[in-house]
C-alpha cells in the first residue's frame, strides 16, 4: 500500500511538474506559488535532487531588489486565474503579485542540503541561494516590523496562506469595499463555491491589493498604509523556524555572518512571541497589531507556532490541546476549532484539513519531543489520503476530498511522511 501511495505522489509531481517550476494543481492555480514550490520540493527531493533545487531556484530569480519574494509568479498567460498580472501590475518583466507568503524556504533548504546524496555536488547552489533567502528574512523585519518588535505582520490574507481564516474577520470590517473594480472570479469556476472564500471576502481582497497598487508597491510604504496588519504566530513560527534553519545551514557553508544574524532573528522572533499565548486556550492567538488587541479566535495559526522552538511547556501544552481536538474529529488537525461558531467544515480555511499544516506541525512537536501526537497527526494524513486521495484539503469528520484535485503539495508532503527510503 505504501508504495502504491508514493508512486501515486510521484505521478501527482511529474503531472503538475512546467519544467522549472510546479503547478499547484491544473487549473485552479495555474502558476508557480511561492510557499507550495518549497514544500513541493521536499517531494522531488526525494526522488529527483536535481529538479528539487531547480524548484527553489526558480522561485528566487523573480525576488524582488528590496528582498521580498512574491506570492506568484505568473510564468506564462493564463485566463482561468484571477487576480492575474493585469490586476497586480507590479512591472515586472516575468509579471509577479505584489505580496508575499509563508517563508519556508529556509526550512526547506536546510532539510534538502542535510538529506543531500552528495553534499558537495550541490554546495555551490546552496551557497549560492543562501543570501537570497537571508534576504528575504532581512525584508521581513525591516518592512513587515518596522516597530522592531521581533514579529512580523501580514498585510493582506493571502500572504498568511490561510486565505478566509476566522482570524481575519474582525480586521476585515475595517477594510472597505468603496472603489473596488468590477470582477469575476474564477476560483469558483474550478471548485465547489461552497468550499472557497465568500464574495465579501474577495471584494476586501481585491480592495487591499488596488491599495498597495495606488502606492506603486513600495514596501517602505505598505505596512503603515494597510488597514490589515496581523501577527500570526503561525506565519511567524516559519519565518522563525527559517532563520534558525537558515543559521544551521549557513554554518555547513561557512558563511558565519549570515549564521549569526539569522540566529539573532530567530532568538528574538522566539521571545516576542510568547505575549501571543492565551491560557484560556491553550494555544497562540493572532495579534491585530492596529488596534493592539489578540484575536480571540481559536485557529491552526496558534497550533502552527510549534513549528518553531517555542519553550517546552508550551510545546505540551499544545500538545494536550490536540489531543482534545483530536477527541472531536476524526481526522486531525482541523484548521478551526471545532466547537466554535464559526467552524465550517468544507470552507477553506474554517474547519478544513490541511496536509501542509500537519506536516509542520507533526515536526515541531517531534523535535520538541511530542512524539504521541506527532505520529496521530502523521497517521491521520496519510489515512486521508487512503480514503480521499491527493486533494487540496479535507473535511476533518468525513474525509471528503475539497477544493483542487491531484495537489502537488499534498503529495510532496505523503512522500516526506512515507519516506521512500523507508518504504523499500
Ligand atoms: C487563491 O487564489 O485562492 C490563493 O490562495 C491566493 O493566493
Amino acid at each position: 500500500m505504501t508504495r502504491k501511495l508514493l508512486e501515486q505522489a510521484i505521478e501527482v509531481l511529474r503531472k503538475n511538474d512546467r519544467g522549472a517550476y510546479t503547478v499547484p494543481t491544473d487549473g485552479l492555480y495555474p502558476f508557480q506559488w511561492n510557499w507550495d514550490s518549497c514544500l513541493s520540493a521536499l517531494g522531488f527531493s526525494h526522488f529527483d535532487e536535481d529538479r528539487a533545487w531547480t524548484e527553489v531556484e526558480t522561485l528566487f530569480v523573480h525576488q524582488w531588489d528590496d528582498g521580498m519574494v512574491p506570492h506568484i509568479i505568473f510564468h506564462q498567460h493564463d485566463d482561468g486565474y484571477f487576480p492575474g498580472p493585469d490586476v497586480w501590475r507590479t512591472g515586472r518583466k516575468v509579471p509577479t503579485s505584489g505580496i508575499t507568503q509563508p517563508p519556508v524556504a529556509g526550512f526547506a533548504a536546510r532539510r534538502m542540503f542535510e538529506t543531500a546524496t552528495n553534499r558537495e555536488k550541490i554546495a555551490d547552489r546552496a551557497k549560492a541561494l543562501l543570501p537570497r533567502i537571508h534576504a528575504w528574512h532581512e525584508w521581513f523585519f525591516r518592512c513587515r516590523d518596522p516597530q522592531g518588535t521581533g514579529l512580523v505582520a501580514i498585510i493582506h490574507p493571502w500572504e498568511s496562506g490561510r486565505d478566509n481564516s476566522v482570524d481575519w474577520d474582525a480586521a476585515f470590517q475595517r477594510v472597505p469595499t468603496d472603489g473596488v473594480e468590477p470582477f469575476t472570479r474564477r476560483d469558483t469556476q474550478h471548485a465547489n463555491p461552497e468550499h472557497r472564500p465568500t464574495q465579501a471576502q474577495y471584494e476586501r481582497y481585491i480592495w487591499l491589493v488596488q491599495k498597495f497598487r495606488s502606492l506603486n508597491w513600495d514596501n517602505s510604504k505598505l505596512h503603515d498604509a494597510s488597514p490589515f496588519q496581523l501577527v500570526d504566530p503561525g506565519f511567524n513560527a516559519i519565518l522563525i523556524r527559517s532563520c534558525s534553519d537558515l543559521a544551521i545551514l549557513a554554518e555547513h557553508l561557512e558563511e558565519h555572518e549570515i549564521a549569526a544574524q539569522s540566529r539573532q532573528f530567530a532568538a528574538r522572533g522566539l521571545a516576542a512571541m510568547d505575549a501571543l499565548w492565551s491560557e484560556k486556550w491553550g494555544q497562540y492567538l493572532c495579534l491585530d497589531r492596529t488596534i493592539g488587541t489578540l484575536v480571540d479566535s481559536p485557529s491552526i495559526g496558534g497550533l502552527l507556532a510549534a513549528f518553531a522552538a517555542i519553550p517546552s511547556h508550551r510545546a505540551g501544552a499544545i500538545a494536550a490541546r490536540l489531543t482534545k481536538l483530536g477527541e472531536q474529529v476524526e481526522y486531525l488537525v482541523p484548521s478551526h476549532d471545532p466547537s466554535a461558531p464559526e467552524f465550517d467544515s468544507l470552507r477553506y480555511w474554517r474547519g478544513p484539513v490541511w496536509l501542509i499544516v500537519n506536516y509542520m506541525i507533526a515536526d515541531g512537536l517531534t523535535q520538541a519531543g511530542e512524539t504521541l501526537i506527532a505520529s496521530r497527526i502523521k497517521g491521520d494524513s496519510v489515512r486521508l489520503i487512503e480514503e480521499s486521495g491527493f486533494a487540496e484539503y479535507y473535511d476533518p469528520r468525513t474525509a471528503e476530498p475539497c477544493g483542487g484535485g491531484q495537489f502537488t503539495w499534498t503529495a510532496a508532503m505523503v512522500i516526506e511522511i512515507l519516506d521512500p527510503k523507508l518504504a523499500t
